[in-house]
């Protein structure tokens, strides 16, 4: 059974879909452990404790400076044994040590196809406005595992979704989760947990 810690920062859609996918089957041999947010206000830990998952919170705010936020943080992570870190709207960057010590075992989800719009100040709503902006015809979403760079880590899983005319940043954020975020990070959980992927040690 491959344990699982899911990293959020906000509202948690995409940490529903994984949990919604485990009680339903879709994804096998896999167990969310805990759910870990920088900011306390994230309605992602509203959605863990009522499926009776741990809810923790480490927040910057509440260290002297970045070194001893990562040291927290990372004992936290610590401390749960997971063999696989999902970051699921994460909006932090994760600490070097971290990614060393969990080596091919951090996934994320992007909402767009990398490597376009991807990469320093391109997060949430601001990657559908971009891509709005350039014009697209064609955006979705990417499953990477985390390297040291900014999204550019070995390309897991991407899906394709159609812009439309007279989109919105939001309107096109909904349409990029419904048709393909919601269905790639459990895929991605699911192929891992099933030694189905390469790259994983997948426990
Ligand atoms: C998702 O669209 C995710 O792809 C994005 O944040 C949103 C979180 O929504 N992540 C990034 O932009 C990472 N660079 P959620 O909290 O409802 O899952």
């Amino acid at each position: 059974m491959l344990k699982v810690g899911v990293l959020v920062s906000g509202g948690g859609t995409n940490l529903q879909a994984i949990l919604d996918a485990i009680d339903n089957g879709t994804v096998t041999n896999a167990k969310v452990c805990m759910v870990l947010s920088n900011n306390p206000k994230a309605y992602a830990l509203e959605r863990a404790r009522k499926h009776g998952i741990p809810a923790e919170c480490v927040s910057p705010k509440d260290f002297p400076d970045r070194a001893a936020f990562h040291a927290a943080l990372l004992e936290k992570v610590d401390s749960y044994g997971l063999d696989l870190i999902v970051l699921a709207g994460f909006l932090v960057k994760v600490p070097e040590e971290m990614i060393r010590r969990y080596r091919n075992r951090i996934i994320n989800i992007h909402p767009s196809l990398i490597p376009s719009f991807c990469g320093v100040g391109y997060y949430g709503l601001k990657v559908h406005e971009a891509a709005l902006a350039r014009g697209v015809k064609i955006t979705g979403a990417t499953v990477h595992f985390v390297d040291e760079g900014m999204d550019s880590g070995p390309i897991l899983l991407q899906k394709a979704v159609e812009v439309h005319e007279g989109d919105t940043p939001e309107r096109l954020q909904r349409r990029v989760m419904e048709e393909a975020e919601w269905k790639l990070l459990p895929m991605a959980i699911d192929l891992i947990a099933n030694h189905k992927l390469e790259g994983s040690d997948g426990k």
